[in-house]
């Protein structure tokens, strides 16, 4: 077995370290625990990482530019290498999860190459290259419970990992490829990772996973009723009464398996924020069928319904893929006509990208870049403008912000969310972070809100009569 916790003796004089992030919320949790992981063996963090003795690229492959990034970072570390050996350079992510051997042909001078599963071993994987090996980590393995603590960016948000990989077969998507199978953590873990997050003053937590509605289904045990015992609905309300944690999210959730069980419990706990993540990928049932995503548009527009009743207020955002394979100028017009029905607080777009070992990249129907290009630009016009319009639903209303920290371009102003997970800027002066101002908005932006804070009792009760 390999050892569990990290190196006991601290490499000499303290290494610097520097990783650079790309990809999803899920690179970015595991970046923060290889983070935590490096500390506790005696690194220091580098912010420059032309400077630092030990490089990670915790890499995304979603789409091909994403991938490509890697590689022209990647020439620069092995300039550096040239000159100097005791470097270390480490692929970490889901390009690394792809690739595997084959990226230490490509770039010889790779130290380690480790897949997403094998974030919390970073310390062992680290020793054995120390002891002159070129290391791949990528066979499928088992995560183990974190024993390192993260390094985390915020001191008021924390991200909560709570099932790890994806079983769906999405036919377009690298992920079940890159993460492996489902695994959910124990809600005993989760909680008490919550319970030391809240000791340490964070205030809002996000629930991760790829394929968050799956939850639980990997692990045993069925109610009286017949139901699992353990899914995502029966987590919010386990861990809904830790102590000083004020707001809960979630992400990402899949409509096939979003459900009104789920919906009730979110609308019934009030940590629970009303911001949904529910991506419908395309608006034409036949694409959806392409994509083997399991629903159909009216079973999505059936979903926000729903949200809607049980959550007037509530804001969803989602993701669109345009052009993907066999997708023609009608099937790409239903996706215009839902994005201009549903009215999205969010939208992130992307035009198909053909990836290694999935389904879509082999058919021979695929759709020119010049559409792809073409409809992807129209799509987002259509969806500024949807966003715009329904931005202006905040203009000089009343809105709970968390602070979450200052702003990089004003230190006179602190920018927090709206429970809807809106951004908003405030000014600084009377309030610290982790604090829930009630914020009156006077500027609305496409991306960003302004206001200002309130204080007033009679302003404050009619904050906290909104929900
Ligand atoms: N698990 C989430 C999202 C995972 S990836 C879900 O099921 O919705 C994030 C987003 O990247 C996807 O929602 C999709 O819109 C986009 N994406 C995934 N594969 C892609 C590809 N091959 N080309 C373009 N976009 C892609
Ligand atoms: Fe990819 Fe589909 Fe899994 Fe999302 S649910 S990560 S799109 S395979
Ligand atoms: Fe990218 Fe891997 Fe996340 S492919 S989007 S980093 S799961």
């Amino acid at each position: 077995m390999p050892p569990l916790a990290p190196a006991a003796h601290p490499p000499s004089p303290a290494r610097r370290y520097a990783i650079t992030t790309f990809g999803c919320q899920m690179n970015k949790a595991d970046s923060e625990r290889m983070a935590g992981i490096l500390e506790a063996m005696g690194y220091r963090h580098e912010e420059d990482e032309l400077a630092a003795d030990l490089v990670i690229y915790n890499t995304c492959s979603i789409r091909d530019n994403a991938e490509q990034k890697v590689y022209s970072y990647l020439g620069r570390q092995v300039q550096r290498k040239r000159h100097n050996p005791h470097l270390t350079l480490v692929v970490a992510g889901c390009v690394a999860q792809q690739e595997g051997e084959s990226l230490l042909r490509r770039v010889p001078e790779l130290d380690l190459v480790m897949g997403p599963q094998h974030a919390n071993r970073l310390g062992s994987l680290l020793e054995q290259v120390e002891s002159g090996q070129q290391v791949v980590a990528t066979a499928e393995h088992h995560i183990l419970e974190d024993l390192a603590k993260p390094r985390r960016e915020s001191t008021v948000t924390a991200w909560v990992n709570v099932i790890y990989g994806c079983n769906e077969r999405c036919t377009y998507c690298v992920v079940p490829a890159t993460r492996g199978r489902e695994q959910s953590r124990t809600p005993q873990a989760i909680r008490s990772e919550i319970e030391a997050l809240a000791r340490q003053g964070y205030r809002e937590i996000t629930l991760l996973g790829q394929n968050i509605d799956a939850y639980g289904r990997d692990l045993p045990g069925i109610t009286p009723s017949g139901r699992r015992r353990h899914t995502l609905t029966d987590l919010l309300h386990f861990v809904h009464d830790v102590e000083g944690i004020a707001r809960i999210r979630f992400a990402t959730s899949h409509p096939r398996y979003f459900t009104e069980r789920l919906i009730a419990a979110c609308a019934e706990l009030p940590k629970v924020c009303e911001h949904f993540h529910i991506p419908f990928q395309s608006g034409d049932d036949q694409v959806l069928r392409h994509m083997a995503r399991g629903y159909t548009v009216s079973r999505y527009r059936r979903i926000i319904r729903t949200v809607r009743q049980y959550m007037p207020e509530a804001a969803v955002s989602a993701d669109a893929i345009v052009g993907s394979p066999g997708e023609t100028e009608a099937q790409f017009q239903n996706t215009m006509a839902l994005v201009e029905e549903i009215g999205f607080d969010q939208l992130n777009t992307a035009a198909y990208s053909p990836r290694p070992n999935t389904p879509a990249a082999t058919r021979a129907d695929q759709v020119s870049e010049a559409v792809k290009v073409d409809r992807l630009r129209r799509l987002n016009a259509c969806a500024e403008r949807c966003i715009r319009h329904r931005n202006q639903r905040y203009a000089r209303r009343v809105v709970e912000v968390l602070t979450e920290g200052r702003n990089p371009k004003d230190p006179q102003q602190l920018m927090g969310r709206t429970r809807s997970n809106r951004l908003v800027f405030l000014p600084a002066a009377g309030h610290g972070l982790g604090d829930l101002v009630p914020v009156r908005i006077e500027a609305v932006r496409p991306f960003s809100l302004s206001g200002c804070s309130l204080s007033e009792p009679q302003e404050q009760r009619l904050l906290s009569g909104q929900r």
